[in-house]
């Protein structure tokens, strides 16, 4: 049996992700009375070089509750931000943890990782995809709207992001419409029969059952900042765009959130209460994902 790893929604299979997300609703709906431990006796490492709130707290719980043992660990603190290859990082933790979830700037380390440690890998954010956070965006829109294939979901802001590259390989795998409207140097890169872009945030709103965003400055950018926050003015979400999006249009965004930069104070706080749920349903998506990697039947979870 081969090691599963989560690098990345590109390569991912919809059967792959349905599972993971018929899982993320079963752990949500029974969180209180479920008793399935897929990770009893483990050990899983977390190594985060990038800051994080919502995507390190959710990991922790989720470890806990499914019966293992998270292990949180700056990067800076190993050994690793002294120029210790990943390669041999990798294959150390590889003979002690029984996985490893990462936070790091380049997807090329955490390929690598998965490679050589021999364990289920997880991207927990990289300059190239964040899939964590796409599945549970998915399963928000999905307990609210129904079924999210054939449905038409915006993204205004950053489409060269690492959020909006994992909206593109979702769509192409779930079979959504997904309209990316950005400025000029910020298109996304990839492509595929489901996504189309647009530089009109307005023609991207029309018809949408979902409006979703992002920070303008993704951690790493720091230095474009000011560059930024002239070349998106007018790629926020607010209640013009709204008023273009289907009726009962979802706002989401993945948080953090810059207010009255990337969607206004007003708009956030008029629908905190599915922006929050969005946060939450990080919790429930990453169980989803552990209990998959783990590929053990629910039967075999119980302890
Ligand atoms: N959305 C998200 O990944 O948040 P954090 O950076 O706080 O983990
Ligand atoms: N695109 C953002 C997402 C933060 C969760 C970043 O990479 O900083």
């Amino acid at each position: 049996m081969s090691t599963r790893h989560l690098l990345g929604l590109n390569g991912m299979s919809e059967s792959a992700l349905r599972e993971i997300l018929t899982l993320a609703a079963r752990y949500k709906a029974e969180r209180n009375v479920i008793s399935w431990r897929p990770l009893a006796r483990q050990t899983w490492a977390m190594i985060f070089t990038k800051s994080s709130t919502r995507t390190r707290v959710s990991f922790e719980v989720a470890v806990h509750e499914l019966g293992g043992n998270a292990l949180f660990l700056n990067a800076n603190d190993l050994q690793l931000g002294r120029g210790e290859p990943i390669k041999d990082t990798a294959r150390v933790l590889g003979r002690m943890v029984h996985g490893v979830i990462i936070r790091t700037f380049a997807q090329q380390d955490v390929d690598d990782f998965a490679r050589w440690g021999n364990i289920p890998t997880v991207n927990a954010l990289t300059d190239d995809e964040h899939p964590c956070q796409i599945l549970a965006d998915i399963q928000t829109i999905e307990e609210k709207l129904g079924a999210i294939a054939g449905k038409r979901v915006a993204f205004i802001g950053d489409a060269a992001c690492n959020v909006a590259a994992s909206w593109v390989y979702a769509a192409e795998i779930l079979g959504f419409n997904l309209v990316l409207a950005a400025p000029a140097g910020y298109e996304s890169r990839i492509a595929n029969r489901c996504v189309s872009q647009t530089r009109d945030p307005r023609e991207a709103a029309r018809g949408a059952d979902v409006l979703y965003t992002d920070v303008w400055v993704s951690m790493g950018m720091e230095a474009e900042k000011a560059e930024r926050a002239k070349v998106f003015q007018g790629y926020q979400i607010n209640h013009d765009l709204v008023k273009l999006a289907n009726p009962g249009a979802m706002v989401l965004h993945c948080l953090p959130a810059y207010r009255d930069q990337e969607i206004t104070e007003r708009l956030l706080e008029e629908r905190a209460e599915d922006i929050f749920t969005q946060a939450e349903n990080r919790l429930h998506a990453q169980k989803g994902i552990l209990h998959w990697l783990t590929d053990k039947p629910v039967e075999d979870s119980l302890v």
